[in-house]
């Protein structure tokens, strides 16, 4: 069973979860609340995290991530709620946000 190492609200919290877990689902569950997050569904950001160690042992972002998160990702960002957990991570929600990217207008006819 993969560890997640948190680091939030100047606390590290440690817990081992299922394979292929996703970290928002147990939040929901009330199995991690200790993860913060919002919509679930990849569109508020609220859920971003930076990948400290272990990026390898999430799944790859997902168009959603890519998105919303743009550059960000190629400096470890992620949405927790779009990942899953493999291996051992270690990942920071401290000090972390990053709204999401302001929507089109619509041109007007
Ligand atoms: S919880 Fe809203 S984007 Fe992840």
């Amino acid at each position: 069973m993969p560890k997640v190492t948190l680091h939030v609200d100047g606390t590290i919290v440690e817990k081992e979860v299922k394979d292929n877990a996703n970290l928002v689902v147990l939040a929901g569950t009330l199995q991690f609340p200790e993860i913060k997050y919002g919509c679930g569904m990849g569109r508020c950001t609220k859920c971003i995290c930076q990948v400290i160690d272990g990026a390898d042992g999430v799944t790859p972002p997902n168009w959603k991530e890519e998105k919303m998160l743009g550059d960000k990702l190629n400096e470890g960002y992620r949405l927790t709620c779009q990942m899953t957990v493999q291996k051992d991570i270690e990942i920071s929600q401290d000090n972390i946000k990053i709204d999401p990217p302001k929507k089109k207008l619509s041109p007007t006819i």
